[in-house]
């Protein structure tokens, strides 16, 4: 957990409160929380995910590692503790798309358990819907992909502390969604989370 640096500082409630906007927007935000190995398919699924939800009129927004990285966490890198930064940051703001009313698609690798369940806690504990899903692929099928060629750099010894070949993955133990990546289509893959959204009444039967 983040230290309470600042003091004397206290919640200021508004007039208009998730309820209000719920119904101005006609939709519920939830987030939804992609993890997995860079190259697992986390923003492709995403990008899917997004285009289905747009058609079917509702409102979602990407958090994506990469773009985050490139403004609000342009200064954190790949240690540990910057890692777990990077996703309480998102985990925070994620909540604030939630309390606007929109579906949060966030992919990040989060390879730390602790860091999602803060995130996970962080959700419930506001009375928001977290839903992990967990895009799982062989790691040798994702080095195999290797779509930005990172995973080459990082077996040549580039790129250190490269998540699944010198820097831990810690797998969810009980993730609400699993994906196989490697096994399934994305058009099976957006089903499923189309399904899971109706299921818990973000989206309607
Ligand atoms: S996280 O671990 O803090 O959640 P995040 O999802 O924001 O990572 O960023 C991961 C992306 O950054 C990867 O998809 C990859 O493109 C790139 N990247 C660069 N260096 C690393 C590294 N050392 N480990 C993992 N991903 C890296």
């Amino acid at each position: 957990m983040a230290e309470q640096k600042a003091t004397n500082v206290h919640w200021h409630e508004g007039d208009i409160t998730r309820d209000h906007r719920a119904k101005l927007l006609g939709q519920k935000g939830a987030t939804l929380w992609f993890t997995g190995l860079s190259g697992s398919g986390k923003s492709t699924v995403a990008v899917a995910l997004e285009g289905a939800l747009y058609e079917a009129g509702r409102l979602s927004y990407r958090l994506d590692g990469d773009n985050v990285r490139l403004g609000i966490n342009k200064n954190l890198g790949f240690t540990a503790e910057d890692r777990t930064e990077n996703i309480r940051r998102i985990g925070e703001i994620a909540k604030l798309f939630v309390d606007t009313g929109v579906i949060v698609l966030s992919s990040f690798v989060s390879p730390y358990r602790d860091d999602r369940d803060t995130v996970r806690a962080l959700h419930e504990a506001a009375g928001m819907d977290f839903i992990e899903v967990f895009v799982d692929v062989p790691l040798d099928v994702a080095e195999q992909r290797d779509p930005k060629g990172l995973y080459k750099k990082a077996r040549a010894g580039e790129i250190k502390n490269f998540t699944g070949i010198d820097d831990p993955y810690e797998k969810p133990d009980k993730p609400e969604i699993h994906i196989n990546s490697a096994e399934m289509s994305l058009e099976e893959e957006v089903d499923t989370l189309m399904a899971a959204l109706r299921e818990r009444g973000i989206l309607p039967e």
